[in-house]
């Protein structure tokens, strides 16, 4: 009898057919999306109108990482929910069968191989490595170790212009109080380790742009990881003239999407110098401003763009003198929700809302540039729908086909199995390099990555 550990349990997983390995789960319980390459076997469930991500895997890491998992949404970190653990499986003859883990289906979310499949521009590359660097900075500002990172354990969601990242795998994880800087700079090593084979791997299978190179590439996350942690945790001294410079800090934060929570602030014993070290920042100054005023939960560049159209919104209609709150919900009622309501429905698995807004956002600018008019809101949706949205592939939920590749998957719910045809590259996985190396919870198994890695 399988038990089911979970502090937020959905009844409809019970009836499920768990005495069977999930590699052969019959096929109505399954659903074809786009996934990363992994050393476990990982299904996507359909449980009623959700649907889940399974993985099955020994006991102790599905524990562990289902804490884990946990942790990281009660400090509202980006990451994959968990919803249960099912242990205590047996198969029909008797035999025990590994635990399976459940998680939340990230919806809208895009493994970086599919990202890539599509054509990815110089520039994209940047956005996402910026994401995987704002990702890895809130994992340990909260004292999470990851031990695994890597671009097949992140998910990326458009994010207006930019994309946001999330972590989905997390069994060599550790929490902790604070992290070192030798932990910290653990991670990024592995980081850049992983990062430099699975940009190899692209380029071999010619999905990178000739202009990057692997090594330039994750070199630049260093930078970008090192920038980042100074301006979020690092103490800035200057004399008493220059007070004005403890505002300044506050709205470069807030400029990166974060909030000073506790701002540590010394004066020297004759007043001529200040010190301020931000003590505590919390990701997503943006997204909960939002949230406050109209009630729309987004990422973080989505909702800035948001604020900022209701700003001019506010200002269009000589609202100033008006109550902010008062004003957004105008603004979600005249501008927002028109906009979303116009969409047809077979079309609303193409884009999130938050993002479809922004993009009519952007195409109501180009339109309005060349008509040399204002183009109205609807107006612009409409020849968005038509020109942009139709064309664009599902994003919400799609089948396994690498957006733009036109070849058969062997099996459309095992992407790591390849294609019919078996002919051009196939996505390589350094964990497939070797035997699965030894797992044991707290060991950092990335060594086993490292050699397999040297060896080939
Ligand atoms: N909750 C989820 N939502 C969307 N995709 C998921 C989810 N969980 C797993 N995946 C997909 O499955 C892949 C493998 O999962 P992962 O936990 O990394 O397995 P492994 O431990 O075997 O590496 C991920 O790269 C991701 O593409
Ligand atoms: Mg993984």
């Amino acid at each position: 009898m399988p038990r089911f550990l979970s502090s937020r349990p959905d009844s409809r997983l019970i009836p499920l057919p768990w005495e069977v390995p999930l590699a052969e789960w019959p096929i109505e319980h399954l659903v074809a999306l786009p996934r990363g390459i992994s050393r476990h076997v990982v299904r996507f469930i359909k449980v009623g109108s959700s649907v889940y991500a399974a993985k099955e895997v020994i006991e102790d890491l599905a524990i562990h990482e289902f804490r884990m998992l946990t942790d990281l949404h009660r400090t509202d970190t980006p990451a994959v929910e968990p919803l249960a653990v099912v242990t205590g499986r047996t198969s029909v003859d008797g035999e025990p069968l590994d635990p399976v883990l459940v998680t939340r289906h990230l919806e809208f979310s895009l493994p970086y191989r599919s990202l890539f499949a599509q054509g990815v521009r110089p520039d994209t590359v940047g956005r996402l490595l910026d994401a995987m660097v704002v990702l890895l900075a809130r994992l340990h500002l909260v004292g999470f170790l990851w031990g695994d990172v890597s671009l097949s354990n992140i998910l990326f969601r458009r994010d207006a212009g930019e994309f946001a990242a999330y972590l989905v795998d997390a069994e060599t994880a550790e929490m902790h109080e604070t992290l070192t800087r030798g932990q910290r700079e653990h991670d990024l090593s592995i980081a850049t380790t992983n990062l430099f084979g699975e940009f190899s791997d692209l380029e071999a299978g010619q999905m990178l742009d000739d202009s990057l190179d692997p090594l330039k590439l994750v070199e630049s996350i260093i930078t970008r990881y090192r920038e980042l942690w100074a301006e979020l945790t690092g103490a800035e001294e200057f004399s008493d003239r220059e007070v004005f410079r403890i505002e300044n800090r506050v709205r470069r934060l807030n400029a990166l999407g974060f909030d000073v929570a506790e701002l540590a602030i010394d004066t020297s014993a004759d007043g001529s110098t200040i010190r301020i070290q931000p003590k505590v920042v919390d990701a997503g100054h943006h997204t909960r401003r939002l949230l406050r005023l109209t009630g729309l939960d987004v990422e973080e560049h989505q909702a800035r763009r948001l604020l900022n159209d209701l700003d001019t919104f506010r200002a269009r209609t000589n609202q100033s003198h008006v109550d902010e709150s008062v004003v957004a919900h105008q603004w979600l009622t005249q501008c927002f929700q028109p906009v979303v309501t116009a969409v047809p429905p077979e079309l609303r698995g193409k884009r999130e809302s938050a993002q479809i807004y922004h993009e009519v956002l952007d195409y109501r600018w180009y339109a309005s540039q060349r008509e040399n008019r204002e183009v109205p809101l609807l107006d612009a949706t409409w020849g968005y729908i038509q020109d942009v949205l139709r064309a664009l592939p599902d994003e919400a939920m799609t089948d396994t086909r690498p957006i733009g590749d036109d070849r058969q998957l062997a099996n459309p719910f095992d992407p790591s199995q390849g294609f019919v045809d078996d002919e051009g590259p196939m996505p390589v996985d350094p964990w497939e390099l070797e035997e699965e190396p030894e797992t044991r919870p707290g060991f950092l198994d990335i060594e086993a990555l490292r050699a397999a890695r040297k060896a080939t």
